[in-house]
């Protein structure tokens, strides 16, 4: 096990060091070569550090099944998603109405891409987002090779799905699911008005012309020291709304008053978040939330698939009219392009991004 002594850290924003080194080929091809202790660039300074053997107290995130807003139960659905908006940012879905053939068949196109020769994955590289604006595709393991100085146990494939590629050639398979996904986000937007008092499209309209959207799917080796590392560093996603699919193993956990909580794996659920946008077009009624994944113990790969929806580039953002009525406005109007342009700048800790967008009666 590496102690805290070994871990030293890497001044990657003076000599870029992390931008050109082995690490760039992500955790899974050191996985493959062996590793037995982690390279001391992924051990995470002792405050961060986790249990990777016990869940959290993990019951309290809510499970809402829309398959009552078919039904005369609906006003409790939607007053059980408000709720959890307000309270956790977060909560998970069953009878969402995307089948379980879409899903599985997701995973599999996920796990087959990062168990890829690390080559054929490497054709996917680039460093970051900018170098690669046209792609339908980019592999990524190092969210900013310039702010960050700890690395995350983490492989990602970013994929554009809205507005479609032109380059649309791998992963064929999952476009039924980015449609599923696009229905479901569309269908909460929907609810989530309701649930500011606002008519059902108002979310929907804020995002621009056809909100964007965008799958990471995530890849979280086994780790021979998971205690000592994070998966993804505690951030906020800055879009509007993200769709989350996870498989068994577990490991995200959300921030709440003071605490981290579990998202304990449920077959066929999806995970729901508010991400920041949301929270600034709501004007902080619905809360975007703190979280992160750590690595469990065990020789098991774990996937997720984040879809992130996003509002246009061009959308200008600010909480919706109607909410500032009783109450002053607390974000900033800004374009979306903006907001991104800030996040993308600097290393994700938690909800800073959006502190730059607050106005003086928020800070
Ligand atoms: C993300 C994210 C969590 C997970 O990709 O933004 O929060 O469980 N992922 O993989
Ligand atoms: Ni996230």
């Amino acid at each position: 096990m590496a102690s805290t002594a070994q871990v030293e850290v890497v001044k990657s924003s003076e000599d870029n060091t992390l931008r050109n080194s082995k690490y760039v080929k992500g955790v899974q091809y050191l996985v493959e070569n062996g590793v037995m202790q982690i390279p001391d660039v992924y051990a995470q300074p002792p405050h961060q550090r986790v249990d990777a053997t016990k869940f959290e107290s993990s019951n309290e995130i809510p499970v809402v099944d829309l398959a009552g807003l078919q039904d005369d139960s609906r006003s409790g659905v939607l007053a059980e998603i408000k709720n959890a908006c307000e309270r956790w940012g977060f909560f998970q879905v069953i009878n969402h109405g995307v089948p379980v053939p879409v899903i599985e068949r997701m995973m599999d196109v996920a796990r087959r891409f990062h168990e890829l020769p690390t080559e054929e994955k490497m054709a996917y590289y680039s460093a970051y987002q900018s170098e690669s604006p046209s792609r339908s595709h980019r592999f990524q393991t190092i969210y900013n090779a310039e702010k960050q100085t700890v690395l995350e146990w983490r492989d990602s494939l970013d994929q554009k799905c809205y507005p479609p590629p032109e380059d649309d050639k791998w992963l064929k398979n999952p476009i039924d699911y980015r449609g599923e996904v696009r229905k479901l986000a569309k269908l909460l937007l929907a609810v989530m008005s309701e649930g500011l008092n606002l008519s059902s499209d108002a979310l929907e309209k804020a995002l621009g012309d056809e909100f964007g959207q965008n799958f990471l799917i995530n890849y979280y080796p086994p780790c021979p020291n998971p205690e000592l590392v994070l998966g993804v560093n505690s951030h906020s996603d800055p879009g509007a709304l993200t769709v989350l699919l996870q498989d068994e193993i577990g490991g995200l956990q959300v921030f709440n008053e003071g605490n981290w909580f579990d998202v304990k794996p449920l077959a066929n659920a999806l995970v729901i978040n508010v991400a920041d946008e949301l929270e600034v077009l709501s004007n902080g009624i619905y809360k975007s939330v703190a979280h992160r994944a750590i690595r469990r113990v065990g020789d098991v790969a774990r996937i997720s698939i984040a879809s992130f929806c996003n509002p246009t580039w061009e959308a200008k953002m600010g909480p919706i009219a109607e909410l500032t009525k009783t109450n002053p406005p607390l974000y900033k109007e800004h374009l979306f392009r903006d907001f991104i342009r800030h996040f993308r700048s600097r290393y994700y800790d938690g909800k800073g991004c959006l502190d730059n967008f607050r106005l003086p009666n928020n800070l």
